[in-house]
């Protein structure tokens, strides 16, 4: 670890990186104003971490690869369906999961309600709180509904106190809430900094490897920069899930970035309701209620999120600009794509989109940042360029090219599915996709090769 003058280092409060030297600007995650000067203090494990089979007979030894032999992981299965899926089946038993998000989102909730399913179930739970009273955390559980009579809870910050306890009481789960809130004697920093959180991380790590304990740490997603984030511990643990959401809509999503024992990018929906967050089961629905019939500027289109296809609408403003430099500004997509999309209408299509102000939104707060969604931007910009409604039982789906054309994409046929299973009837995909797709008795496919086909197609 490297040192400043005093035993002090100065680390971005982002991302973690560490520096000599006061910075501006963090290089590694290009944050500005985020770096904080700590005292750092050596901190000793002890022996035998544990993480290693080998070691268990003292020395440390290799062992062979073709003898090791794969044992199938234990798993707990929360009872809450969105959250298994994105946790790969449940919570792997030893492992470190990292549920991240803003202040306020439904961390503390969502990891009640966990609790509270798998005390119903039998599981022997510790749900420790560095943040709220017993009465608070009884207050939200009064609010979820029914608990066991025997789920134990603990308003502890103080990490020797919290490992005794744990080695005491040997509970299969742990949910510690929040990381920034807890801190280790032997760490000179306050709680919060990277420093403490880091070293509190590596003891709850120590703690899950060696006694085969699921742990669970909520950490804030802060834009302050007074407290470290989580994206400072991630590489630390075996998963890391986000929760994200719009403060304005009630539907949370939960999504995976980060699984040692499953696929990431999978996510979970939810919906905060009065008794805490409920599954979103058909999510595409969810995301479609309360769509304008016959509107221009109104596209369906579907995107992936890990396995799972999702419909969401793109909606597009295009109207004169009063001004020489025309306004165009997106939510929920990439700016520069939109713009990139626009100019391709432009050059391709012969569209004069250069005199107009564009707006492009996802409806529903979703952020989708991937290509099979360009086919439906364009439309819904040339919708409602022309001020012509496209039909609404159609979607749309096909990554645009520089060249107009429009490319394949992976997974066709789960988004063909998807669409069907929610009644539409057309369904506009890359030329390349239809055969993929086999027949549909109930779905009109209809294949393009490039952006001027599909504006034929529909007629703009
Ligand atoms: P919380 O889980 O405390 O957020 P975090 O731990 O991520 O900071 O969620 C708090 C919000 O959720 C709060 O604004 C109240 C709301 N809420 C409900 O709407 N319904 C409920 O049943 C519960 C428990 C909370
Ligand atoms: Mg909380």
């Amino acid at each position: 670890m490297a040192k400043g003058k005093a035993g002090t280092v100065f680390f971005c409060q982002n991302c973690g990186n560490e520096s000599v030297k006061w910075m501006g600007q963090c290089p590694a995650c290009r944050e500005w104003n985020t770096f904080v000067e700590e005292t750092v203090s050596k901190v000793s494990y002890g022996k035998g971490g544990g993480l290693s089979e080998g070691r268990r007979a003292g020395r440390p030894r290799p062992s062979v690869l073709s003898e090791v032999v794969i044992r199938e992981e234990d798993r707990l299965a929360t009872g809450i369906g969105e959250l298994d899926r994105v946790l790969g089946g449940g919570i792997v038993q030893g492992s470190l999961t990292l549920v991240g998000g803003d202040p306020g989102i439904g961390k503390s909730t969502l990891l009640l309600q966990v609790c509270r399913n798998l005390s119903a179930a039998g599981h022997k739970v510790l749900y420790i709180s560095g943040e709220e009273s017993l009465s608070q955390i009884k207050m939200r559980a009064d609010r979820i509904g029914e608990f066991a009579r025997d789920m134990s809870l603990l308003c502890e910050t103080n990490l020797n106190e919290i490992t005794e306890i744990i080695r005491c009481h040997m509970p299969e789960v742990v949910v510690i809430d929040s990381i920034q809130t807890m801190y280790n004697e032997s760490v000179a920093a306050a709680p919060g900094s990277v420093s403490q959180v880091r070293e509190t991380t590596g003891v709850l790590l120590q703690l899950a490897k060696g006694l085969g304990v699921s742990v669970l740490i909520v950490g804030h997603v802060t834009k302050e920069g007074t407290v470290a984030g989580p994206r400072v511990l991630e590489h630390m643990v075996d998963a890391v899930l986000y929760f994200e959401g719009d403060r304005h809509a009630s539907y949370r999503i939960l999504r995976g970035v980060k699984n040692r024992f499953g696929a990431t990018n999978e996510i979970g929906v939810f919906e905060m309701q009065e008794q805490g967050l409920a599954e979103v089961q058909n999510a595409s629905e969810y995301m479609l209620s309360g769509r304008p019939e016959n509107a221009s500027g109104s596209v369906v289109a579907c995107t992936m999120e890990g396995t799972r296809p999702l419909l969401v609408e793109i909606q597009a403003l295009v109207c004169h600009s009063n001004f020489g430099i025309p306004r165009r500004q997106t939510t929920g997509t990439d700016f520069n794509r939109v713009n990139l999309l626009m100019a391709v209408l432009e050059k391709r299509s012969g569209v004069q989109l250069a005199a107009c102000d564009a707006y492009v939104n996802i409806a529903g707060g979703m952020k989708i940042l991937e290509p099979a969604i360009d086919l439906g931007i364009i439309l819904a910009v040339l919708s409602s360029f022309r001020n012509i409604a496209l039909n609404p039982r159609m979607i749309a789906f096909g990554e645009v090219g520089l060249s107009g054309e429009v490319r394949a994409v992976s997974m066709a046929a789960q988004r063909v599915w998807e669409a069907e299973k929610l009644g539409f009837e057309v369904c506009m995909l890359p030329a390349v996709c239809v055969k993929e797709c086999g027949k549909s008795s109930r779905m009109e496919i209809v294949g393009v090769k490039t952006v001027q086909d599909a504006m034929e197609w529909c007629g703009l």
